[in-house]
């Protein structure tokens, strides 16, 4: 199965009414991690990594490793760009061969937000693949280093943002924030339910971590698409390295390295079940 764009894939999870999840992934044992649990459970998946996360991970050289792991596997997987902030990081990765790239206006107003992402669509567009917007604000940021304020998606501007910019995907803010969450939030299902119903474009779901299992299957009964998981991976890796080290199991180096696959594999199948994509990558 080649690299696949994003937007076939949330089309099936539409028809078929499930989710698929998205893992921002940092390094070559993450991406191995999360495509070794997507081999195991024929599951579709996208693998992506946020601009904000280059100064860890530069774009050069984890690009091309996702474009061909997902090359490389047999389930379908798209490789997105999370959070583009600037073009040039955009047209960067496009170049590289993601098939799919976010802008994030959400903290600009209304048109600013809607005028930047329809351009983004349209640099998209050029290289045939798939554009994200998010309206409204998830709350913190990708990388912890903003205290950003959830501020709920309005049911109907996501409305006309979704025909304006023509985006393929839709995140909405639904009170869900980036990073671990002090306590479980309350997400707004009545936001999500009403967004769901005026919106014609698969919805997605930020801050995954944290958000209980049976409010993530709420959210999928009620059309979220496309769920992101970033720092539940790096938790789980950091976790599963530390338990090694503990157990005395890590002796050399590749023992540290299959901890840390280990790590993001686990991660993966758990929320890959609770997403209810397996065997959703076995195309009919
Ligand atoms: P978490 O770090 O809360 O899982 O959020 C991930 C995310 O939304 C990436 O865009």
């Amino acid at each position: 199965m080649p690299l696949t764009k994003m937007s076939p894939l949330l089309l099936k999870a539409e028809e078929e009414g499930y989710a698929v999840g998205s893992f921002s992934v940092a390094n070559m044992e993450m991406v191995l991690g999360v495509l070794k649990a997507v081999e195991e459970t024929k599951s579709p998946a996208i693998l992506q990594i946020a601009e904000v996360r280059l100064k860890q991970s530069p774009l050069e050289a984890i690009g091309p490793l996702m474009v061909a792991a997902a090359q490389n596997c047999s389930m379908p997987v798209a490789v997105h760009f999370d959070h583009g902030k600037t073009e040039s990081k955009i047209r960067q990765a496009l170049d590289i061969g993601f098939t799919s790239v976010m802008y994030d206006g959400s903290h600009l107003p209304f048109e600013e937000n809607s005028a930047i992402t329809a351009r983004v669509k349209s640099i998209a567009g050029e290289y045939g693949a798939d554009c994200e917007g998010e309206i409204g604000c998830v709350g913190g940021s990708e990388d912890g280093s903003e205290d950003i304020a959830v501020n709920c998606t309005s049911p109907v501007q996501a409305k006309s943002f979704a025909v304006i910019t023509g985006v393929d995907a839709l995140a909405v803010a639904i009170g869900n924030a980036h990073g671990n969450y002090k306590q479980a939030p309350k997400l707004r299902f009545d936001i999500l339910e009403e967004t769901a119903s005026l919106v014609d474009v698969p919805l997605v779901l930020h801050g995954g971590t944290g958000i209980l299992p049976d409010d993530f299957r709420k959210c999928v009964s009620l059309g979220i698409r496309k769920i992101n998981i970033a720092t539940a991976t790096f938790d789980s890796v950091q976790n599963s390295v530390k338990a090694a080290y503990e157990s005395g199991k890590i002796k050399g180096y590749y023992d540290l390295q299959e901890a840390e696959v280990n790590g993001a594999y686990e991660n993966a199948m758990k929320h890959i079940e609770i997403f209810g994509c397996a065997g959703k990558g076995i195309l009919n």
